[in-house]
C-alpha cells in the first residue's frame, strides 16, 4: 500500500517504451516520506517531469495509505497547493506549447462543509477538473466480515453510495464550472450511468475491470448512451 514503485523518472521511461495511443492521465502524488509541509515540491518536480507526457494530470490529495495525504484537501493546504501547481502549468504550457490540464481528485470520507470548501477552492483556483472519489477508510458497509479491519482503502462495490453522495453535492456545488470526473463502485454500466445523472461529465473505472473486464467499458458507454 501507498505509492510503492520506482518513481518519474522510470514512469516516463516505461511510458516512452510503449507504444500505448489514446488519452494518458497522469496521477501524481507526494512521497510518503516527504514531510506534508514539503509536499508541493513533489507535486511540482511530478508536474514538471510529467507535463511533456500526459494529456492530463490528476493531483492525488486523496490516497488513504500515505500518510498525512489528505489533510491537503483542507481549505487552505488545498488552495496553496493547487495555487501553486496552477502556476507551474501556466509556465509549462508556455514552455511546452501545450496545455495540459489539472484535474484535482478527492476522497469519499468527507462531509458537506469539506465537500463546499473544496468545491469554492477548485472554482477560484480555475482548476480543469475534479475526480470524485478515490477509496474509502470507512469498512462500516463491511459489517463483520474477517477482513474489515484491514488497513488500506476500499475499492469497488463499498464504496459506491460514499462516492455517489459526494459527487452528488460535489455537482451541486460546482454548478457547472468545471468538469466533475465519477469514480468509485462502477461495477457495471447502470453505475456509470447513475454518476453522469448525479452530475459527472465522465467516469472512470478501475475495480469493476477486474470482475468484468474490458466488456465493461462497452456496458458503461450502452448505458450512459
Ligand atoms: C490497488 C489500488 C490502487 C490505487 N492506486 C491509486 C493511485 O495511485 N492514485 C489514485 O489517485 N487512486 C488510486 N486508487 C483509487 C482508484 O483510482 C479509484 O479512485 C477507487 O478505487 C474507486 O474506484 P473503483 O471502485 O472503480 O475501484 C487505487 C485503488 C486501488 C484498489
Amino acid at each position: 500500500m501507498g505509492f510503492n514503485n520506482h518513481g518519474i523518472d522510470a514512469m516516463i521511461r516505461n511510458i516512452e517504451a510503449s507504444s500505448y495511443q489514446g488519452i494518458l492521465g497522469i496521477n501524481i502524488g507526494k512521497n510518503a516520506a516527504t514531510p506534508i509541509e514539503h509536499a508541493a515540491d513533489d507535486y511540482l518536480i511530478c508536474l514538471e517531469k510529467a507535463y511533456a507526457h500526459a494529456d492530463y494530470i490528476a493531483i492525488n490529495i486523496s490516497s488513504p495509505n500515505t500518510k498525512n495525504l489528505r489533510a491537503l484537501q483542507g481549505g487552505d493546504e488545498l488552495s496553496a497547493l493547487l495555487e501553486t501547481l496552477k502556476n507551474k502549468q501556466a509556465h509549462l504550457h508556455a514552455a511546452h506549447g501545450k496545455y495540459v490540464p489539472l484535474a484535482v481528485k478527492i476522497a469519499p470520507d468527507l462531509d458537506e462543509a469539506q465537500i463546499e470548501d473544496i468545491a469554492h477552492v477548485v472554482k477560484s483556483v480555475q482548476m480543469d477538473g475534479i475526480i470524485a472519489t478515490n477509496t474509502t477508510i470507512d469498512k462500516s458497509s463491511l459489517g463483520n466480515h474477517a477482513l474489515a479491519k484491514e488497513q488500506g482503502g476500499l475499492s469497488g462495490l463499498p464504496v459506491r453510495g460514499k462516492s455517489n453522495q459526494v459527487l452528488k453535492l460535489l455537482a451541486e456545488h460546482i454548478d457547472g464550472a468545471l468538469p466533475i470526473i465519477g469514480v468509485g463502485g462502477i461495477m457495471e454500466g447502470r453505475d456509470a450511468a447513475e454518476k453522469i445523472r448525479l452530475g459527472a461529465t465522465a467516469v472512470q473505472v478501475y475495480s469493476g475491470l477486474i470482475y468484468q473486464g474490458s466488456a465493461l467499458v462497452k456496458d458503461c458507454v450502452a448505458a450512459i448512451r
